[in-house]
C-alpha cells in the first residue's frame, strides 16, 4: 500500500482534517496546537497540494473551504480535545473511533494512568505510524493503533490489545458516523454501549439530514481543494437517531449545534453563512451507574 492510497476514498478525509489542523496550529487566533498535522500533509503525496498555513490559501480566512469549513474542523477538534482532557481522569481507557491522523494521545495533557486505543482503517494507521515513527514521536501514555474496519469485528482487536469492558471508557466518534451505512452506525453504537461500564463517557458528532446535504455546493469545492468529493463520501442512508438510542440505553447526554461551541471559544464557522456545517451536532454524556 503506498502513501498515495491515503488520498483516495474515505481515508482522504483524515488528510483533509489534518491540513485544517495544521492551518489552525499556525493561525494567529488558533484554538489548538497539533505540531504533527503538517508532517502528515507533507508526507502524504496528495494529488492536490494541500495547504498547511492560511497564507497558502488565496482567499485566506474568507475561503469557503479552508476558512469557513477549516474553522469548523478547528472548533470541533478543540471541543473534543477539551472533552477528552476533562473526561480522562475519570476513565482509565480512551477509545477513539475513526481516529484518522489526530494525535490526541501525543499532544494532550492526559493522566499517565490512561490507555489510549485508536481504531481506523489499515491504510490510515499504517501511514500514521510511519510518519510518527519518522519523527521519533512517542505518546506519553500507553497507545495502541488498531487497524480495523468499523463495519467488521473491531471489538476483537480492541479486546486483544487489552481493553477491559468492566472499567469506564471515554469514547470519541468525531467526523466518523456520517461515512458509515446506517446499519453499521446502529451496530457500532450498540457495541459501544455493550463495552461500556457505568461511568463511561461519550463524545460524538452527527449531521442530521446528511442524506439531503451531500450535493451542497460547499462539497463541490472539495474536489478541487482535496481531490475528493466530500459529500459523495457521506453515506446516503437516512440516519438512525444515535443520541436517542444511547439515551434509551441509559446514557445522560447533551446535544448542541456547532454554534454553541463557536460562541464558547470565540472562533468557528461563520454563523451567517447558511449550509451544512451549521447543522452539525456534538453530543456529550455519561453512562448512568
Ligand atoms: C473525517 S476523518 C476524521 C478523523 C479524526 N476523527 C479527525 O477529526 O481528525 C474520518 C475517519 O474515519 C475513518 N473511517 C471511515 N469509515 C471507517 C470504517 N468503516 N472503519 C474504520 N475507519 C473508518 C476514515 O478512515 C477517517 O480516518
Amino acid at each position: 500500500m503506498s502513501d498515495s492510497d491515503l488520498a483516495a476514498g474515505v481515508s482522504s478525509t483524515a488528510l483533509m482534517v489534518a491540513a485544517a489542523r495544521a492551518i489552525e496550529t499556525h493561525h494567529p487566533h488558533s484554538l489548538l496546537r497539533d505540531e504533527y498535522a503538517e508532517h502528515f500533509v507533507r508526507s502524504a503525496n496528495s494529488p492536490v497540494a494541500l495547504p498547511t498555513r492560511i497564507e497558502d490559501v488565496s482567499l485566506g480566512d474568507a475561503d469557503p473551504f479552508w476558512g469557513h469549513l477549516g474553522r469548523f474542523f478547528a472548533v470541533r477538534a478543540r471541543t473534543f480535545d477539551d472533552f477528552l482532557v476533562d473526561s480522562a481522569p475519570h476513565t482509565p481507557q480512551i477509545v477513539i473511533l475513526g481516529a484518522g491522523l489526530d494525535t490526541r494521545a501525543l499532544r494532550l495533557d492526559l493522566p499517565p494512568s490512561v490507555t489510549c486505543y485508536e481504531i481506523d482503517r489499515h491504510d490510515v494507521l499504517t501511514f500514521k505510524s510511519k510518519v510518527l515513527g519518522s519523527l521519533g514521536a512517542l505518546s506519553p501514555v500507553p497507545h495502541h493503533l488498531l487497524p480495523a474496519d468499523l463495519a467488521d469485528d473491531w471489538p476483537s482487536a480492541l479486546l486483544s490489545a487489552g481493553f477491559n469492558p468492566s472499567v469506564p471508557t471515554t469514547w470519541i466518534a468525531e467526523g466518523l458516523l456520517l461515512y458509515l451505512p446506517a446499519p453499521v452506525e446502529t451496530s457500532l453504537i450498540d457495541t459501544l454501549n455493550t463495552l461500556s461500564a457505568p461511568g463511561s463517557r461519550v463524545g460524538l458528532e452527527t449531521l442530521p439530514g446528511q442524506d439531503s446535504l451531500r450535493d451542497h455546493t460547499l462539497f463541490d469545492t472539495s474536489t478541487a481543494e482535496t481531490g475528493s468529493h466530500l459529500g459523495g463520501l457521506f453515506d446516503p442512508d437516512p440516519r438512525p437517531d444515535t443520541p436517542a438510542a444511547l439515551g434509551a440505553a441509559g446514557w445522560t447526554l447533551t446535544t448542541s449545534p456547532v454554534d454553541t461551541f463557536t460562541r464558547r471559544y470565540g472562533r468557528g464557522p461563520d454563523p451567517s453563512i447558511p449550509g451544512p456545517i451549521l447543522q452539525s451536532r456534538f453530543t456529550f454524556g455519561e453512562k448512568d451507574a
